[in-house]
């Protein structure tokens, strides 16, 4: 198939601008698969409510089909067609979060397909912020299937450049709508229990939604890899934001991890491997590597979090074979950034000490 390309300039959109976001509404429509920009990562949409296009994402994303999508919406009352019940507290995080990076698992309606939903008789539900993803999901009919548009067990993309390199021909159109503000996926919490549970950290924290909703419990197996039981979002227990080579997380001091890290790119480099360093801009200047990806300052989660997904993409087109990074602090956002990173690196960590 040939994919179909929008260039949207940033601002407000033009009248020939919104004709083809209408076409592109359109054939989602008609069954057909569209990757759109939101505020996290790009989306890979198709009508979540038509069991065909749910087959046809999992067939371009190469992704089992065990694995449910999140429906996203454009507006609140949109929500009472797709799930069976939408619980006072569930309410109140709408209006505390929505429109933004918030999915929420409810139960659902007989409208949404199980093909969507992975088998489950829950649905994930999410209204996002950004102004093309909502214009779009309006002109497909209000209820878009998305999961983040990237093959199946890589990075989510950040930019629809690295949408293209994954799904060019696989689908009907790509917009680009420039980089994602964000750069992680929604913060998923499953409002089916009481207290309500995290299932994926994101950009609303923890500490956000029990602002919100008092008590929040996380899913055992975000905290720690050995609980030895299955995550409750079933996409969490696959490996997944890998890049193409072997990434290892160095935690400890800053000089033991920085003289780690510069022994092990020393001895790859003189053995003809290409290899990198994620680094805090306080640390960058200390490493030796083939490429070094300053991702930012330690003291502002939120540029790490934007930077960290295309860090691993830039290292898959520089053709990095070994890669090191280091970790950062767990607390708030940092947790969906060390979940992440964790995740991409097959939770590989090594830990240093200074000599004693
Ligand atoms: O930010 C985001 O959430 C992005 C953008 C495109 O909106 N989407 C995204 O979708 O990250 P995806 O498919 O890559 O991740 C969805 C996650 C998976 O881990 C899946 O298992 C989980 O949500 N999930 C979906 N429906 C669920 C359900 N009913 N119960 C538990 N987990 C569910
Ligand atoms: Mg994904």
């Amino acid at each position: 198939m040939e994919t179909k390309y929008i260039v949207l300039p940033g601002g407000t959109l033009s009248e020939e601008d919104d004709r083809a976001l209408r076409l592109a509404g359109e054939t989602m429509k008609q069954g057909g698969l569209v990757a759109f920009p939101t505020e996290t990562v790009y989306g890979l949409g198709g009508d979540a409510l038509n069991p065909e296009s749910s087959r046809k994402i999992y067939a371009a994303k190469g992704r089992p089909s065990d694995n449910p999508l999140i429906v996203h919406i454009c507006c609140l009352e949109d929500i009472y067609r797709i799930v069976s019940d939408f619980p006072e507290a569930a309410g109140k995080a709408a209006q505390a979060f929505w429109p933004g990076p918030l999915t929420m698992i409810l139960p659902k309606s007989d409208a949404v397909p199980k093909e969507t939903t992975g088998g489950l008789d829950t649905v994930a539900v999410r209204f996002p912020s950004h102004p093309v993803a909502q214009r779009l999901i309006a002109y497909s009919g209000g209820y878009v299937a998305a999961p983040s548009a990237n093959l199946s067990g890589r990075p989510s993309p950040t930019l629809a450049k690295y949408v293209a390199q994954d799904m060019d021909g696989r689908i009907d159109w790509i917009i680009d709508g420039g980089p994602v503000g964000i750069g992680l996926e929604s913060t998923i919490v499953d409002m089916t229990v009481d207290p309500p549970q995290i299932l994926r950290p994101g950009y609303v924290t923890a500490q956000d939604l029990a602002g919100v909703l008092g008590q929040v419990d996380m899913d055992i197996t975000i905290l720690r890899d050995d609980s030895g039981q299955a995550p409750k979002a079933p996409g969490m227990k696959y490996r997944h934001y890998a890049p193409k080579g072997e990434l290892v997380i160095v935690e400890g001091e800053p000089s033991a991890v920085a003289s780690y890290i510069n022994e092990q790119t020393g001895k790859l480099s003189a053995a003809g491997f290409c290899t990198g360093v994620i680094a805090a801009s306080e640390g960058a200047d200390s490493y030796r590597a083939d490429v070094i990806k300053c991702v930012g300052s330690r003291e502002d989660a939120e540029q790490i979090a934007h930077n960290l997904f295309t860090a691993l993409r830039e290292f898959d087109d520089d053709g990095v074979d070994y890669m090191f990074s280091e970790s950062f602090p767990h607390s708030g956002l940092g947790q969906a950034i060390m979940n992440r990173l964790l995740k991409a690196a097959g939770h590989k960590v090594v830990r240093v000490s200074d000599e004693q």
